[in-house]
């Protein structure tokens, strides 16, 4: 097994830091196909603890290199930023452990002022405000900078140009001031030159990595439900958050594929507007939220809290084609005296047992009860040894949705972990 997509199946933050980082291990390349500085993970080394936006987690490991493929929106300020935190940190591996696309887009000042500007707006949909849609529009609208540009700066400054054209009534219409041509690439051109030695045609690269039997880890982005196709449109991120965003958006075809693994939070976050059929608005809600940490690791927002949705799991499970489930922070349901689990949703069509994603707003969930667990969870590696009413909770995911648990998580801690499948087969 050379080539393993793991993806969130549910509305991203499913715990995926820890579960790529364990999964990274095993892995000689890690590509990061989609998103932008939208996504953001905690790195823990030692006692010191950072936040990476654009990096995947493997630049931690030696020997093991890292891809930003053409999938994903770069704000190359950020980018350098990374770069040099991880350094300053001495936690850089070596020239050729980052490899960037050339054809990944760049995200600008004026596409996080647009972004800004309209979450003033009561059209808000509550995103990061970190440019990502509005750079995914000019690459729609074939007036985006792909990275490679920076390698000619003269280009640099016509694309911006361009861009500036059409952008410029926007950011007016929005009551802003839209910066000049030399305001945008003045500042680039430094970042530009940090940038350019670090670009490829990673393309070519993961597919003969894939190819040649190394071990490639695709890490997705957000989760299945905020993905630009398949989420609850339009309260969703710009790109392909799902399995297939691992071809599109590194250039390697599906029959390349070994195996994909769905992140499944036990319970269920969102950040953002949008549908929530199973929010909890009340002391269980609040509880969830503290218990399993649930702010925002690029935004700080505390996220939304909710029961578990089988429908959108199961939705999740057909879109992505899951072959295993990673399930994770099952600790954090400890001492709740009951769990409700949406089992399916009640439409005016009648019942369904799948999410109606173009008609959530009038789907009823319909909750079953299981009984709830009082024992701390962090010591367990095995299913035997989890308490009988957890193990019921797991068991029922499985067969509700018809996939097996390859992982399941008890605690932050990488050690936390039950596992039952190795990743790569090893
Ligand atoms: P954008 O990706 O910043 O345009 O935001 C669009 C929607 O996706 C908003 O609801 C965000 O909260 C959500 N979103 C974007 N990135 C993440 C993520 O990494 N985790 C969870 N939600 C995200």
């Amino acid at each position: 097994m050379s080539a393993v997509v793991i993806v969130g199946a549910q509305w991203g933050d499913e715990g995926k830091g820890k579960i790529v980082d364990i999964f990274t291990e095993h892995a000689d390349l890690v590509v990061r196909y989609g998103g932008g500085p939208n996504a953001g993970h905690t790195l823990v080394v030692g006692d010191q603890k950072l936040v990476v936006r654009l990096i995947p987690s493997g630049i931690l490991r030696e020997g093991t290199r890292c891809v930003l493929a053409q999938g994903m929106a770069i704000d190359p300020a950020s980018l350098v930023g990374e770069l040099d935190e991880l350094g300053r940190r001495g936690l850089l591996h070596g020239a050729g452990s980052l490899v960037v696309s050339d054809r990944a887009h760049a995200i600008l000042p004026y596409h996080v002022l647009v972004d800004g500007l309209r979450e003033q707006t009561p059209q808000a949909l509550g995103t990061t405000r970190r440019g990502v849609g509005p750079c995914y529009e000019d690459k729609a609208g074939r007036r985006g900078i792909p990275l490679g540009a920076l390698r000619d700066m003269k280009r640099t400054e016509e694309l911006v140009g361009r861009a500036l054209a059409h952008w410029g009534p926007v950011v007016r219409a929005l009551g802003g001031t839209a910066p000049s041509v030399r305001e945008v690439v003045e500042p680039l051109r430094p970042i530009a030159e940090r940038i350019v030695p670090l670009l490829a045609d990673t393309a070519k690269l993961v597919e003969r990595a894939v190819r040649d039997g190394k071990r490639v880890l695709f890490e997705g982005a957000q989760g299945t439900l905020l993905d630009i196709d398949h989420g609850t449109y339009p309260f969703v991120t710009s790109s392909h958050a799902t399995s297939g965003g691992a071809c599109t958006g590194s250039g390697v075809g599906p029959s390349r594929i070994d195996w994909v693994v769905g992140l499944v939070k036990a319970y269920l976050t969102r950040v953002g507007g949008g549908p929530f059929p199973t929010e909890l608005l009340d002391a269980t809600g609040e509880r969830l939220r503290q218990r399993g940490v649930e702010f925002g690791s690029v935004t700080g927002r505390p996220r939304r809290t909710g029961w578990l949705d089988l429908p959108a799991l199961r939705y999740a499970v057909r879109v992505n084609g899951l072959d295993g489930l990673a399930i994770t922070k099952l600790d954090v349901l400890t001492g709740l005296p009951e769990l409700r689990i949406c089992v399916a949703y009640d439409t005016p069509h009648g019942r369904v047992d799948e999410l109606p994603i173009d008609d959530v707003a009038s789907a009823r969930p319909v909750y079953e009860t299981m009984p709830g667990w009082t024992e701390e969870l962090g010591a367990v590696r095995a299913m035997k040894d989890l308490p009988e009413a957890a193990c019921r909770y797991v068991e029922r995911i499985e067969r509700e949705v018809g996939t097996p648990a390859v992982l399941v998580s008890v605690g932050s801690r990488r050690d936390e972990t039950i596992v039952l499948k190795q990743p790569f087969g090893g």
